[in-house]
């Protein structure tokens, strides 16, 4: 257990050390003599209570900056709870803070054990409060499982989800790249009848092809030179749980042919063994590529897809996701706001219109990304499509992108979405490798797509590296 973390604010300092030392053993303590401070040390130390004597410099006779520091920091965090340290003789000013919003008030000389018990009850109250804001987070309209979306196309996806939880049966998740897969496929174990059982993710495509079938299916000891001891595959690890394969297309032809086998008969046998060990685990794929393709150059087998794809689940791109953009982009902003203690920061107008423009090739992880960068180098309170590195509708005008014109709906008839996102897409790429001198690793991290999606991208639109 952590300490809970306490904000001594007095401008005495005398005082201050005596209030620390009677609470220390407790809590971290951090301390502040002046308004200045008190908001400085607020943002950095995060603390669940606050002691605030009312006299401060410059006006350590009245409480005009005592009751000012009380205000600064509701406004930071509406839920502080703040005590205030009052003299003998102005209980009224401290009742006068409490209807500003402090918690409660104790009196000088304080009383340690007082002061202690008043400080538990506040932190078990916040905590509370915590807990019940983190319910209400997850359970709130348009949020499911911690996955934002409103938009008719997620509804659709989440009632899926909602459906297949409860059944057995194997998922494929289908989606481009950051459009949420892997959330989705944690959703799906959190809602169902073994959510306490282990969830085991791989990722087929960040594995060497030669050790993916002993990762998955374990080994023997001595099936082969470096064996020296049995190894548990990742398939029994999920006994009873889920198993995730992502990026299964990348799921080498051999091992195929032994999931396959063990899903008809939910038995494997591990590398080098011969005894068959029965598992029971669901099983839930995801690719960003299409698999039809690769069924059709024989890298993917046509019986092992039907077999995965006893249900599948699609993901739309962002850029089909209405007003799910914006929901997204706002919640990002607050959240890396709050992590980053800027919680002022708000979008310029002419962003927000970008951001509801952009093709996101990199789907909500770039949109992410982007946003959570832009908080951290944002000069002034509003984020700006130069904070973001995307184009503004006023730029894409300039280049005479289609784009820039009138609505999505002006779009469609000037021309096609599809050409107009292409366009668009292209400039993109075509920036990001000038601007990392066709560094491909570099410029896909810019646009916050992986290396394999960046080719796609430069495959589909013709660009060559130089
Ligand atoms: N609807 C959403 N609401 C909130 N966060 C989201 C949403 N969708 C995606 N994210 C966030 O975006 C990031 C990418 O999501 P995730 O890893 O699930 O995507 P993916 O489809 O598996 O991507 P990839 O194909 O690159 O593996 C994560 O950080 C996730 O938290
Ligand atoms: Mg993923």
């Amino acid at each position: 257990m952590t300490k809970p973390r306490i904000l001594i604010i007095d401008d005495d300092e005398e005082i201050r050390t005596q209030m620390k030392w009677a609470v220390a053993a407790e809590y971290q303590v951090a301390m502040a003599g002046n308004r200045k401070e008190a908001v400085e040390r607020f943002r950095e130390h995060r603390p669940q209570v606050v002691l605030l004597d009312l006299g401060l410099p410059p006006n350590p006779n009245d409480t005009t900056e005592g009751m000012a520091t009380l205000a600064a920091l509701l406004t930071l965090d509406r839920s502080a709870k703040i005590i205030i340290i009052s003299g003998q003789s102005d209980r009224e000013n401290a009742v006068r803070a409490i209807g500003a919003g402090a918690y409660d008030f104790l009196s000088k000389p304080l009383d340690v054990e007082q002061l202690r018990q008043l400080l538990q009850r506040c932190v078990f109250v916040s905590e509370l409060e915590r807990e019940y804001r983190q319910l209400q987070d997850e359970e709130r309209p348009g949020m499911f499982e911690g996955i934002l979306g409103s938009n008719e196309k997620m509804e659709e996806v989440f009632k899926t989800v909602g459906q297949v939880a409860k059944a057995t049966a194997p998922v494929l998740i289908l989606g481009e790249s950051g459009t949420g897969k892997e959330m989705i496929a944690n959703a799906i174990h959190r809602r169902s009848p073994f959510k306490n059982k282990p969830f085991v993710a791989i990722n087929c495509n960040a594995i060497p092809e030669n050790l993916i079938e002993s990762e998955l299916f374990g080994y023997e000891k001595g099936s082969f030179t470096g064996a020296n001891t049995q190894k548990i595959g990742l398939i029994e690890t999920a006994a009873g749980g889920t198993l995730f394969l992502d990026e299964i297309g990348d799921l080498p032809p051999p091992v195929q042919v032994k999931m396959l086998r063990f899903l008809q008969e939910k038995r494997i046998q591990r590398v080098g063994g011969r005894q068959e060990i029965e598992v029971d685990v669901r099983v839930l794929a995801a690719t960003h590529v299409d698999l039809t393709d690769a069924i059709k150059d024989g890298r993917f087998r046509e019986d092992l897809y039907f077999r995965l794809a006893v249900v599948v689940c699609k993901l739309p791109p962002l850029r089909e996701r209405g007003d799910d953009i914006i929901l997204l982009a706002q919640d990002f902003l607050k959240r890396f706001g709050k992590q980053n203690g800027r919680e002022n920061l708000s979008f310029d107008p002419q962003a927000l219109k970008a951001i509801a423009r952009h093709p996101w090739p990199g789907n909500v992880r770039e949109l992410q990304n982007r946003i959570q960068r832009s908080v951290i180098m944002a000069d002034g309170r509003r984020i700006t499509c130069e904070d973001l590195e995307i184009p503004s509708i006023a730029d894409l005008a300039d280049k005479g992108s289609p784009m820039a014109a009138g609505t999505a709906v002006d779009l469609s008839l000037a021309g096609g979405l599809k050409e107009a996102r292409e366009a668009l897409e292209r400039e993109l790429v075509n920036q990001a490798l000038e601007r990392t001198d066709g560094n491909i690793s570099a410029a896909a991290k810019e646009l916050g797509v992986s290396r394999p999606t960046f080719y796609e991208l430069m495959n589909k639109l013709g660009i060559t590296k130089d």
